[in-house]
């Protein structure tokens, strides 16, 4: 594990070292690092593999001002974590907030894109109501805790199968939501705030997978198929049995299309 610092937040992160051109995995919410642990077991001595807790998450500082999370600091601070690493280019893999976050980092540093690999994500904004709600979650992890996000979120996420068929899977999930209040409120912060992005896809041009699972509840395929569409050359691949985790859902699916597409760059 290493950690670097920018802005005086303190940012963990690991490398697995290898060749080839590094991919960054960038996590969800309410997630961590650790949410990667099977595409990093698979591949991580193939891939040169980049996997940093974001601010506010797993073992990274988690400064109370809410004020200071935005999808554009997260981009920010993934590229103080590339440069600590020695990295000049590299592919972008980001999971739900962790796309919304890839976007971020292709208007800010596209000059360091190699590749962009965006899973169960999408391109839009917040609506109002989505916008309302992320406050009164908001509200609820600050007055009681995280604990009702924790207990709610994998019967809102993960397919049906995953639940009656794969209870480690659900027990995983609960490990990897284990992180502090100030990140949960400050990513819903970013999440609230963020812009939409659905402009920037026909100018993208590094290599682009979309995955998303077959049951992802929270972003279905055809978000991820207009996705497609608009990004030219882009590449889909729908995870069967998978809901929105679907990395950790049906991960042999997951990492053999990511496997795929980095052997192909
Ligand atoms: C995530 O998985 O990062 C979040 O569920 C995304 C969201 O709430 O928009």
């Amino acid at each position: 594990m290493a950690t670097v610092e920018k802005d005086g937040i303190k940012l963990n992160y690991t490398d697995t070292g290898g060749s080839g051109t590094p991919v960054l995995l960038v996590h969800g919410f309410p997630f961590n690092s650790s949410m990667w642990d099977p595409q990093v077991k698979a591949l991580g001595d193939k891939y040169r593999f980049i996997v940093p807790d974001l601010k506010g998450f797993g073992a990274s500082d988690a400064p109370t001002d809410h004020k200071s999370y935005s999808v554009d600091f997260y981009a920010d601070e993934l590229k103080a974590v590339l440069d600590d690493a020695g990295v000049e280019k590299v592919v972008v893999a980001g999971l739900s907030m962790g796309g919304y976050i890839a976007f971020a980092f292709a208007r800010k540093y596209g000059d360091s894109l190699a590749g962009l690999v965006l899973a169960d994500t999408r391109s839009e904004a917040d609506p109002p109501e989505a916008v309302e709600k992320r406050t009164n979650q908001q509200k609820q992890v600050a007055s009681d805790g995280t604990g009702g996000l924790m207990d709610a979120l994998p019967g809102a996420l993960l397919s049906e199968k995953t639940k009656s068929d794969k209870p480690e899977v659900v027990e995983r999930l609960k490990n990897v939501m284990d992180n502090p209040e100030a990140g949960y409120i400050g990513a819903l912060e970013t999440m609230k705030q963020r812009p939409d992005s659905t402009s920037d896809l026909a100018g993208i041009n590094v290599p682009t997978l979309i995955i998303v699972g077959a049951d992802d509840p929270l972003m279905p395929p055809s978000a991820s198929e207009s996705m497609q569409q608009a990004i030219g050359g882009s590449v889909m691949v729908v995870v069967p049995d998978a809901g929105h985790v679907s990395n950790l859902e049906s991960p042999e699916e997951f990492t053999k299309a990511l496997d795929e597409f980095l052997s192909g760059l």
